[in-house]
């Protein structure tokens, strides 16, 4: 199957509420589509590339050291190669995320220099206004607009994630270790991925569309959305939130295979109330005994679990 099942959308055309067929087709089959993204947020993604890669590349380990936070709950600041695991957190298995990050959100951030910070706060903020309207499109759609007021719906806790997927060593090329990140949906309503792709053409992030992995390329000019795990609760189970991963090249193709993945998560507030049962019948794998949940409890959950290894299935 290739990625034609995936949906282009004009971004004007959502925010007018022109809700096609085939938008609503996406929403409920798939979960999964590209909005053409404009000009003015590519040019703020590739400065704050530039002032990351650098950090990245050229940070000195004491520079890199002071922007890690040692909270691993509070997603802020310098993640170090391969210091995460979405297999652990989703119980599937023991490798690590072969990616460093970058984060930021609302507040409490790490920023190396005050020339980062506005570059950095300025994306962050362009970023997070784009993926309101969009998700405000998309829960419209669904129909979620009727019993819930969306604005403070959307009033959100916005994480910014930048990854850079070095070029893989042998060992953890697909014949050794077929993924740099395992399969997982994500703790959010909708997430944001501007991706570059790799130089030797070879395409990493898959989504789960009908049973298989399909490819997800970056497209030139636009951004790939999927819907989050908090989709289905905002649409009475209508949305679905698609289970993706980023696979490893295998040995043919690990020269030229780095990539960058920059990443917002648009996820309610801590606060943010949802019913069990329907997150049970959304197939969501949350461990509530009660009829109603926070999403608070639930991500604080899902890094405990960590430790306690249960078997969440959402990663960020
Ligand atoms: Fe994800």
């Amino acid at each position: 199957m290739n990625y034609s099942v995936i949906q282009m959308f004009e971004m004007e055309a959502l925010a007018q509420g022109q809700h096609s067929d085939a938008f609503c087709r996406a929403l409920f089959e798939h979960g999964v589509f590209y909005v053409r993204e404009d000009a003015h947020i590519k040019r703020m993604h590739d400065a704050a590339m530039d002032v990351v890669m650098d950090l990245f590349q050229n940070g000195t380990l004491e520079q890199k050291q002071a922007l890690t936070n040692p909270t691993p709950r509070m997603r802020r600041g310098f993640s170090a190669l391969e210091a995460e695991s979405t297999a652990k957190i989703t119980n599937g298995g023991q490798y690590t995320d072969y990616s460093m990050v970058y984060s930021v959100g609302l507040g409490d951030n790490l920023f190396p220099s005050a020339a980062f910070e506005q570059v950095w706060q300025d994306y962050f903020n362009a970023l997070y206004a784009r993926s309101q309207t969009i998700a405000a499109a998309v829960l419209r759609a669904a129909g979620a607009d009727a019993g819930q007021d969306l604005a403070q719906v959307l009033d959100c806790d916005p994480l910014l994630r930048f990854r850079y997927f070095p070029e893989v060593p042998a060992d953890r090329c697909a014949e050794q270790e077929p993924r740099r990140m395992a399969p997982h949906y994500d703790l959010s309503i909708i997430t944001l991925i501007q991706q570059t792709p790799c130089a030797n053409g070879f395409v990493s992030l898959q989504c789960e569309i009908d049973g298989q992995f399909v490819d997800i390329p970056p497209v030139p000019g636009a951004m790939v959305v999927f819907c989050g795990a908090v989709a289905p609760l905002l649409s009475n189970g209508r949305i679905r939130a698609p289970r993706h991963q980023v696979a490893s090249p295998p040995m043919d193709r690990r020269v030229g295979s780095s990539r960058t993945s920059s990443v917002l998560f648009l996820r309610p507030t801590p606060d943010f109330e949802f019913s069990v049962p329907l997150a049970r019948a959304s197939g969501l794998d949350v461990e509530f005994t009660g009829d109603t949940a926070t999403f608070g409890d639930w991500i604080g959950g899902n890094y405990r679990n960590l430790r306690t290894a249960a078997s969440p299935v959402t990663a960020e």
